[in-house]
């Protein structure tokens, strides 16, 4: 089966939070269980384009509304990260260094999907599948069906997984001359809400829809950022697939970021050391139990409540715990957690900006990961602090439910909480400074949590199974 993934991001071409994690993993272990994967995702300038050599596949060109554009798609030629790699140069709109932010991101990505039907068409044959990821890529089922240059690709069954409801790409009636001419009957396969919206417009037009974990599948028809009828009302193609997690990549035995390996059986002496290494490097006790954030600073992860959080858990343990933030965002929350450097020398630090090495050391040095999230779809980060022996402290929404189960409950390794308030976090703080105590519990829950497989394997099944029913 020959599947082409379509993305705006993909690790570690260009990664700005988990879909770039998946979209670099789900294509790998599609192909090692047999199947063609590929991916295709916008030539952005990052590190990645310079190191590598590419070969011209395709030039094209085409329309978005009255502007006239020429687009290039290479192919990077080594097979280097184990499927076929395709990336679409635009001059003008793709050739930035940052992914999104822009204030013609609308353009940007209306553009980029336009330039992947056209270039799709002119294969000689037809892909088995066309997977689309969020809202970026979401106009693609639409184009396909209804766009008069690509009806022949009608046939092509196409498949929307949702990583993030809460972005759906909206954009005004005005900008509807972008989509190459469609079938104006076709209206509402575009429209929500009185506005052009591409990832209900995903919704409507796949074959499948799948989401990220099962629990954010059926959060989604009650909380979907104005979507919740739509969900409702499609619910009988949508399914949860739980993410999975690069095994390769991610591994405390052989992983090159950190200083000190580490396994099951070596967990404790191994995070110790690393532990010792990231306090050191941070000014922070190892005596004490560490807990870290690493995340995008923004509402969705309640970010902004962790300053206060973390600042009365500090009083109520008696300083008695140590504490590392890793993220960017909103401004607001990365001057409060500057402050709280100054302020709570030795027992609180923060890095506002994005380290990938930095964070795989916070996996493997901390023991606890906070991610008190309003909204998460899956999650990834609590999967890999699980595989480096982390206890996760979560709110217990989406995926976070999905994959951790409280250390009260039955065989339980993880700490959940309900509601994204200063209270819930601090005593969940407080419970993690308590069971810290006990090192025969903690050993157990860490190699409980790192025996958990949470490999892309056993996951590659589920999305065969979606693409077989469309066939
Ligand atoms: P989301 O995609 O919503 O941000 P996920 O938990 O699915 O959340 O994935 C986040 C991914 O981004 C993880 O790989 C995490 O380690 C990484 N990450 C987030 N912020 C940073 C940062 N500031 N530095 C390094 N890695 C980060
Ligand atoms: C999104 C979600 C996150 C999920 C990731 C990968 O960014 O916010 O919960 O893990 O996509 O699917």
């Amino acid at each position: 089966m020959e599947i082409i993934h379509v993305s705006a991001e993909c690790y570690p071409v260009a990664k700005a939070g988990g879909l770039g994690d998946v979209v670099g993993a789900l294509p790998k272990y599609q192909c090692k269980a047999g199947d063609i994967a590929k991916v295709v995702m916008p030539m952005y300038r990052t590190k990645f384009l310079y190191e590598n050599e590419w070969d011209v596949d395709f030039k094209g060109s085409a329309n978005l509304g009255n502007w006239y554009f020429d687009f290039t798609v290479i192919k990077e030629r080594t097979n280097k990260l184990g499927f076929d790699l395709y990336l679409v140069d635009i001059n003008g709109l793709l050739d930035r260094q940052k992914i999104y932010g822009y204030d013609d991101d609308a353009e940007r990505f209306t553009a980029f999907q336009i330039a992947v039907v056209n270039w799709i068409s002119n294969w000689e044959h037809r892909p088995d599948i066309v997977h689309c990821h969020d809202h970026h890529t979401a106009l693609i089922p639409f184009m396909m069906q209804y766009c008069y240059a690509y009806q022949f690709l009608a046939n092509v069954p196409t498949v929307l997984t949702i990583h993030n409801g809460q972005y759906q790409g909206w954009m005004g009636w005005n900008k509807s001359t972008y989509i190459p001419s469609w079938d104006l009957w076709k209206r509402g396969m575009l429209d929500w809400a009185g506005n052009i919206n591409p990832l209900a417009s995903g919704v409507k037009c796949a074959g499948k829809v799948t989401t990220v974990s099962w629990s954010y599948m059926e959060e989604l028809r009650v909380s979907a950022n104005g979507l919740e009828q739509l969900f409702e009302y499609e619910k009988g193609k949508c399914i949860g697939i739980l993410n999975g997690i690069d095994n390769e990549v991610w591994d405390p035995s052989t992983d090159t970021y950190l200083d000190h390996h580490f396994s099951i059986k070596s967990v404790t002496k191994g995070k110790e050391k690393n532990k010792e290494i990231l306090c050191e490097q941070f000014d922070l006790d190892a005596s004490k139990p560490l807990f870290v954030f690493i995340g995008r600073l923004v509402g969705e992860k309640a970010a902004e409540i962790l300053p206060d959080a973390i600042k009365t858990a500090i009083f109520n343990t008696q300083g008695n715990a140590s504490f590392l933030i890793l993220g960017s965002g909103d401004t607001s929350v990365e001057w409060a957690f500057q402050q709280m450097a100054g302020e709570f020398k030795g027992i609180f630090n923060a890095v506002i900006g994005y380290d990938e090495k930095l964070s795989h050391k916070m996996y493997a040095g901390a023991d606890f990961l906070l991610m008190p999230s309003r909204v998460e779809p899956c999650g990834l980060n609590q999967m890999y602090a699980m595989r480096y022996g982390t206890v996760p402290i979560v709110r217990s929404t989406g995926g976070l439910k999905d994959t951790v189960l409280d250390m009260g409950d039955f065989e339980g390794y993880g700490i959940r909480f309900d509601q994204a308030t200063v209270h819930d976090i601090d005593y969940s703080i407080g419970r993690g400074v308590s069971v810290y105590q006990d090192k025969k519990h903690m050993e157990w829950m860490r190699k409980k949590m790192m025996s958990i497989d949470h490999s892309w394997e056993g996951t590659v099944n589920q999305y065969k199974e979606v693409y077989l029913s469309l066939k």
